[in-house]
């Protein structure tokens, strides 16, 4: 069933799910769709509204295909060591929609790397957290207006031990430039998404103190 209506707040926020396996690769993805989610990226919040941030949008096949590789370098080192992991504890639908999008990463339509001015290597935390949280809140915008018009999208950080050869690829410069995630992007096939489980509000939450 396709999603029709518009999604109200409640359950834009509750179903902006991870999309591995359900991004319809065959279906080109709207220069305009990209850059109406990126309008609403810049509304995002930032350190003193410094707006440092930058999104590089990746259409181009050849690109796509050298990214998917790092992408898919960083994926297999993590399902090694999530299959070395004993069970129960292993989330075989997680491992598996992993392994769904490592074969196909080089077909996803569209790679976005939100990137963020200044590199912070070797920084005390609140300057990294400063730094990050410049860019993050941006990126999550772009992915929620992304899910409100049809397109699905994942936070992805596996390519980023290679970000030095990412950088090489689309010509990112490494040493002023920090890249903080390649978000697949494509309209999405199947049903519609449904909030996921978490845990209680009491096993995270503290109320005045910790
Ligand atoms: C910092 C961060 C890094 C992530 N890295 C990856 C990644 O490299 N590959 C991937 O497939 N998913 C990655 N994810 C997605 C998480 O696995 C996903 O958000 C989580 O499993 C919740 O999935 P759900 O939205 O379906 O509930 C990352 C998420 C975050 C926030």
């Amino acid at each position: 069933m396709v999603e029709t209506r518009p999604l109200t707040p409640e359950e834009l926020l509750s179903t902006t799910r991870a999309v591995r396996r359900r991004l319809d690769f065959t279906r080109p993805v709207e220069r305009e769709v990209i850059e109406e989610c990126l309008r609403l990226a810049q509304q995002a919040p930032s350190g003193s509204n410094s707006q440092k941030w930058h999104f590089v949008v990746v259409t181009e096949a050849s690109r796509r295909a050298e990214l998917g590789e790092l992408w898919r370098r960083g994926a297999e080192r993590y399902l090694a060591s999530a299959e070395a992991n004993p069970l129960p504890s292993r989330d075989e639908r997680l491992l598996d929609s992993v392994r769904h999008l490592a074969a196909h990463i080089h077909e996803v339509p569209v790679h976005v790397i939100p990137c963020v001015n200044g590199r912070t290597d070797g920084e005390a935390a609140f300057v990294q957290a400063g730094r990050w949280a410049s860019i993050m809140p941006a990126a999550w915008s772009f992915m929620l207006a992304a899910r409100a018009r049809g397109l699905g999208t994942a936070w992805t950080s596996f390519h980023l031990a290679h970000e030095l050869d990412a950088a090489d690829i689309l010509g990112i410069p490494y040493e002023d430039v920090m890249q903080a995630a390649l978000i697949p992007v494509a309209y999405t096939v199947g049903g519609p998404f449904k909030p996921a489980r978490r845990n209680g509000l009491d096993t995270m939450v503290h109320w005045d103190s910790w």
